[in-house]
């Protein structure tokens, strides 16, 4: 079913700071750094650039040729593409993978806004590592207040969408994403400079290979793809609404530099502050919400620089969000024919549903485990360790092994200026051999973590 005006991104800025907005999120500010700091520093970093180069690119390549050629919604996609085939249901794993990660994303999301809050009122000031870690264990068991931050960040999400994918999607990143660059440009110079933070910076950039372990592998590659927002549909909804002139291995791989460089400056941010203070950066996901607050509160101008990392939080999360919500609303105009505003609330009301079970999960709900993990835990890993490498997965196949080697070609070749004959043929062989091997590796090595 053909639809009669379909929205579309205004120019090829607004596309690639959109698609760069999606990628730029917690993963980079939360994930990275403290997987960095787990798993020996610069080793991880070094196969996370490989990754991000050798397989995440042509995936990323491939979803956007798969959404610009169908102008679709991730189901219609494959419906056009396969049609009356079961290739369709692929695109039903990826508009429920959106749903979970949604629902704790937004979790995580609405703690920064408890954080900002926090910060401004300088509530941080002459504590200690251990208080700002209880506060953090308080903050995040209590029940109402986790919530209520929640509620808000979701409604601030859906009002965004709600605007369309013009005036809402692409003017609100045209808007955040250069402040967000700024922001944390300023925050690495800060605490990059203090004293003792080189140690740190030689953590990261100098390969200790004893670190190595197949753990830095895939732990590397999983993070990658959530990082670039892959498997889920997120790439191919927003390149259904690029404009057929625009060049997409341009738009790929600048939004690719710019998640990576934005990771880089990110760790570069947080890790040699924390060397510098004397803490350790093997803390896992304590490290923004715990160790961060304490260096900030130790250091001179430290409140101010608090509220701008919190704030930098904040938006990298909400420019992540819409695009979460996008493919689920994306989905429901266009199959169903639900009127924007009613697909957005609808969407928004059940993934904070959702949502409010991982946010108590964390305090009155602790003890209720699916296969000994939390709710959060739980949508955390089926999300990230299933329908992630499982939709990808499938994706990946059908790019490789389906769609035809003309479509690809004639697509990247749009807007430009060249044909993209080479390029093609490295994409298909990536999603043909090499992607799919990788991915499963990912797949199996969340299971045996079970
Ligand atoms: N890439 C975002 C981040 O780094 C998160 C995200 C947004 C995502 N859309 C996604 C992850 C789609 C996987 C798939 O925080």
């Amino acid at each position: 079913m053909q639809h009669k005006s379909r929205e579309g991104f205004n120019s090829r800025l607004g596309a690639l700071l959109a698609i760069a907005g999606s990628a730029i999120g917690l993963g980079n500010l939360w994930k990275f750094p403290y997987m960095v700091g787990d798993n020996g520093g610069s080793i991880f970093i070094l196969f996370y650039l490989i990754f991000v180069v050798l397989i995440c690119l042509p995936v990323m390549l491939s979803e956007l040729v798969f959404g610009r050629n169908t102008q679709r919604n991730i189901f219609g996609a494959f419906r056009k593409l396969a049609p009356n085939t079961s290739w369709r249901f692929v695109g039903v794993i990826s508009i429920v993978a959106a749903f979970v990660i949604l629902s704790f994303y937004s979790v995580v999301a609405g703690w920064t806004l408890e954080y900002i809050f926090q910060s401004v009122r300088n509530a941080f000031a002459g504590q200690t590592a251990e208080q700002i870690g209880q506060f953090f264990a308080d903050f995040s068991s209590s029940t109402f207040r986790p919530l209520l931050w929640h509620i808000i960040f979701m409604a601030l999400t859906a009002c965004i969408v709600l605007f369309g994918v013009r005036r809402g999607i692409e003017r609100c990143s045209k808007l955040l994403m250069p402040l967000l660059f700024l922001l944390i440009v300023m925050l690495a110079v800060r605490t990059a400079t203090l004293p003792g933070a080189a140690e740190g910076i030689q953590f990261l950039f100098r390969p200790d290979w004893s670190k190595f372990s197949t753990q830095t592998l895939v732990g590397a590659l999983g993070q990658a793809f959530f990082s670039l927002s892959l498997g889920m549909g997120v790439m191919a909804t927003y390149a259904s609404y690029i404009p057929k002139k625009e060049p997409l291995v341009k738009t790929a791989v600048q939004s690719s530099i710019a998640d990576t460089t934005f990771a880089l400056i990110a760790a570069v941010a947080i890790v040699p502050a924390v060397f510098a203070f004397g803490l350790a950066p093997t803390q896992g996901p304590g490290l923004a919400f715990v160790a961060l607050p304490t260096v900030f509160q130790q250091m001179p101008g430290g409140t101010i620089f608090a509220v701008i990392f919190f704030v930098i939080f904040l938006l990298a999360a909400l420019t992540s969000s819409i695009s979460i919500l996008e493919v689920q609303v994306a989905y429901w105009v266009e199959e169903f024919h639900v009127g924007r505003r009613k697909a957005t609330l609808l969407t928004t009301l059940v993934t904070a549903a959702v949502g409010v079970f991982c946010s108590l999960s964390f305090g009155v709900l602790s003890d209720f485990k699916i296969l000994g993990k939390t709710f959060f835990e739980l949508m955390d890993f089926l999300a990230t360790n299933v329908l992630l490498p499982v939709g990808s997965l499938l994706f990946v196949m059908f790019v490789g092994w389906r769609m035809s080697k003309a479509t690809m070609h004639r697509e990247l070749s749009m807007g430009a200026g060249r044909k993209m004959r080479a390029v093609s043929l490295v994409i298909f062989f990536v999603v043909r051999y090499v992607a799919p091997i990788a991915i499963v590796l990912v797949l199996l090595s969340g299971f045996f973590k079970l």
